[in-house]
């Protein structure tokens, strides 16, 4: 295989991966180049034939083609099978398998904070969308025993239980959710309430949240919600969305070099590019 890798999406200007990957690449004096393609929907087809044809050896995938490219690749891995969106592909020797690495990056960053086990940690996960999905089927696929769902439209979020093939995971309005909320070590938001530019508002009261509990947004603009800051004020632990992005692409570079990248090392390029402190 070559030393090109990439990432199709559309678009992808606002991209970090680029930056991110050739840096990790760099600090291993691994010969690499990774690019970023805006690839039009129409042109999907046409883009992973170039690529095989190309030999590119493996690229990331993002909004909107994460679920269609689904159908143009040889070998879907089970966990990105049963998330049903790949994020991740690796050429071996012209055969293109499909991962998903989102959920099980935001475990990562996830354990970097929590160094305890988390099988017996009781999580909420807000919101129904394709990041819920893909971290709900990641924790299950952990052990983690308790994992509830809260969403503004109950109805997808009883959906995606169904989906998930889990019977005790319970289903909660927003506003069940928020007087429940103290019942919970960590609460993920998966929801993009609070992203820059509506950063007033909170995916879900947190006046409830236990102290120590650790609340996770998986929003990284602003870096840090006001929903964070709030359950700051409460005394939760707090991680912002960087985490999960560094880990998605920490685990993607795993995938494609078989050599383990310098995680703080990819998380500081990021936060420089940002202009930021994480928190
Ligand atoms: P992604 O793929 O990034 O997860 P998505 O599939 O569009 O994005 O999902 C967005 C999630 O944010 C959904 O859970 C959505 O709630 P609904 O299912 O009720 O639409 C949630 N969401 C978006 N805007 C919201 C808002 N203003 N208040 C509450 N939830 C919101």
């Amino acid at each position: 295989m070559g030393n090109l890798y990439g990432l199709i999406g559309y678009p992808t200007s606002h991209s970090m991966s680029p930056i991110m990957h050739n840096q990790a690449f760099a600090s291993l004096h691994l010969p690499h180049h990774y690019q970023a393609f805006s690839v039009h929907p129409q042109q999907l087809a046409a883009a992973i034939s170039g690529i095989k044809a190309l030999g590119v050896s493996g690229f990331n995938v993002t909004i909107p083609h994460k679920v269609t490219v689904m159908d143009y690749l040889d070998e879907i891995d089970e966990l990105a099978a049963n998330i049903g969106a790949v994020n991740t592909v690796k050429n071996v020797d012209g055969k293109l398998i499909g991962y998903n690495t989102d959920g099980a990056g935001f475990l990562l960053s996830l354990k970097q904070l929590h160094s305890a086990p988390l099988v017996e940690k009781s999580v909420l996960i807000i919101g129904a969308g394709g990041a819920a999905r893909a971290i709900l089927a990641t924790l299950l696929h952990e052990g983690i025993k308790t994992v509830d769902i809260a969403n503004r439209t109950v109805s997808k979020a009883e959906a995606l239980v169904t989906r998930s093939g889990n019977t005790s995971s319970r289903v909660f309005s927003l506003t069940e959710a928020a007087q429940l909320l103290g019942k919970y070590d960590i609460i993920v938001n998966t929801t993009s309430v609070g992203m820059s530019p509506h950063v007033d508002e909170l995916p879900v009261s947190v006046e409830n949240v236990s102290k120590g509990a650790v609340l996770c947004d998986i929003i990284y603009n602003p870096l840090e919600t006001n929903w964070l800051k709030a359950g700051k004020v409460q005394g939760a632990i707090t991680q912002n969305g960087i985490g999960m992005f560094v880990g998605q692409g920490a685990l993607a570079f795993e995938l494609w070099t078989n050599q383990k990248p310098n995680f703080e090392q990819m998380e500081q390029t990021v936060l420089n590019q940002l202009g930021g402190k994480t928190c």
